[in-house]
């Protein structure tokens, strides 16, 4: 009875290291995103004209601040709008985005990031 208890005890154990890792690979794999996304966003130089951590471009009053993003606006927002921001904001004078989908996810992941 006891080896069953300890056998259970050892499974549970060893699947709760199991969630534990697959959960940290998680957030590594999460990081690596929105490190892909900074390197974008900068290489994109969106900071041209929006604001973000306390860093503005030279234009920063024409987009205006990208802080607090997430809770504005949805990754399906964003990802529509960096692709044609014209078709969502028709007045904004923000170019279209000629960036692939996989880069698209991780300008996203970056700028919800915080
Ligand atoms: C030429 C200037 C310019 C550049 C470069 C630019 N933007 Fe913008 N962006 C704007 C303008 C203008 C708006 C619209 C502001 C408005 O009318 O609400 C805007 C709006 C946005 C919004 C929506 C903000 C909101 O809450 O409504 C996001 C997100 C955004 N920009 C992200 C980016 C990203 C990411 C890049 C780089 C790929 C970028 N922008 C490059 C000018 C620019």
């Amino acid at each position: 009875m006891k080896t069953i208890i300890d056998r259970c005890g050892m499974l549970l154990l060893s699947a709760s290291l199991l969630m534990t890792a697959t959960g940290l690979r998680a957030a590594e794999a999460d990081e690596a995103m929105r490190a892909r996304g900074q390197t974008l966003y900068t290489e994109q130089m969106c900071n041209l004209c929006h604001t973000r951590d306390g860093e503005s471009g030279p234009m920063a009053h024409v987009g205006g601040s990208l802080d607090g993003l997430a809770a504005k606006r949805d990754a399906a927002w964003i990802e529509r709008y960096l692709r044609d921001p014209q078709a969502v904001i028709p007045s904004s004078q923000m170019p279209k985005s000629t960036l692939t989908d996989q880069q698209l996810a991780e300008l996203i992941a970056f700028l919800l990031g915080s």
